[in-house]
């Protein structure tokens, strides 16, 4: 087995997911796909070749997420970057959102991160050079002026609290655990609001307009670079300083 190291990615077939993968790929890195979306995980095989590999998996059952760790030891026998990152923003307004509904969205945004994570770390531990998770939370879980639902917001600040106990609880194994906190990104998630909402939104970025994926890639590219080794436990807000007062 040769010695490239070996990343698992969350979500790889949305906005964000997309532009993470083409990152690490781009830092050498062999990224496996962890996604519910069959046909997008195929068109992405399809352009990286032996550099990529898809895993159909519904993130919302740990069941799947148990079986796709065990395809992924057997096939690679350990991980070296993990990037929680698969999420979604459901828009009922408290306090009428369906228990279904909270329900899913913590599971989309938090449980399957909580599930990964435990399955990733078995297969981190006694790996060489530091290693790294990276969970992609939301501004949301900080920012109370903008339009967040509070079951999106307690999902991310669910995950940012996970980040901060796997850095403390990992620190000397030398695994390293961050969470990005973007705010407005342009993605396909920006079809959940009504055009009201994201005009406001937009007007309210400082350089007048969105972040674009390939900059929260940069972003993950750096904390799972060497460059990252010595961040662990931040949430690092990124926002173009909108909220600085
Ligand atoms: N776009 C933004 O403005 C923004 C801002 C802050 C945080 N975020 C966060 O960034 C992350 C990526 O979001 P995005 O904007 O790229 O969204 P997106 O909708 O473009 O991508 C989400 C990805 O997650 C996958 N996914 C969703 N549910 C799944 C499930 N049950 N099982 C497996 N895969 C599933 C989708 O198939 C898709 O590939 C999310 O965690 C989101 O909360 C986005």
């Amino acid at each position: 087995m040769s010695n490239q190291k070996i990343s698992v990615v969350t979500g790889p077939c949305g906005g964000i997911g997309t532009q993470i993968t083409a990152q690490l790929i781009r830092d050498g890195f062999h990224v496996v796909g962890l996604d519910i979306n069959d046909s997008q995980l195929s068109d992405m095989s399809r352009k990286y070749q032996s550099q990529f590999t898809q895993i159909k998996v519904d993130l919302t059952s740990a069941n799947e997420i148990s079986q796709a760790f065990e395809i992924i030891k057997s096939q690679f026998g350990g991980i070296d970057a993990l990037v929680n990152n698969a999420g979604n923003c459901f828009m009922s307004e408290f306090p009428n959102i369906p228990a279904d509904e909270f329900d899913l969205q913590m599971s989309v945004n938090f449980s399957s991160a909580f599930h990964c994570s435990q399955a990733a770390i078995k297969l981190m531990l006694g790996r060489p050079g530091i290693r790294k998770i990276v969970n992609i939370s939301s501004n949301g879980a900080y920012n109370f002026d903008v339009f967040d639902p509070p079951h999106y917001r307690a999902s991310k600040a669910a995950l940012d609290t996970l980040t901060k106990d796997l850095a403390r609880r990992y620190a000397k194994e030398g695994i390293s655990v961050n969470s990005l906190a973007p705010a407005m990104t342009e993605s396909p998630l920006f079809g959940v609001l009504s055009k009201e909402i994201l005009d406001k939104a937009l007007s309210q970025m400082p350089r007048g307009r969105a972040m674009k994926p390939e900059e929260i890639a940069a972003w993950v590219g750096f904390l799972i670079s060497p460059a990252g080794d010595i961040s662990s436990g931040n949430v690092i807000i990124l926002n173009q300083g909108r909220d600085v007062r």
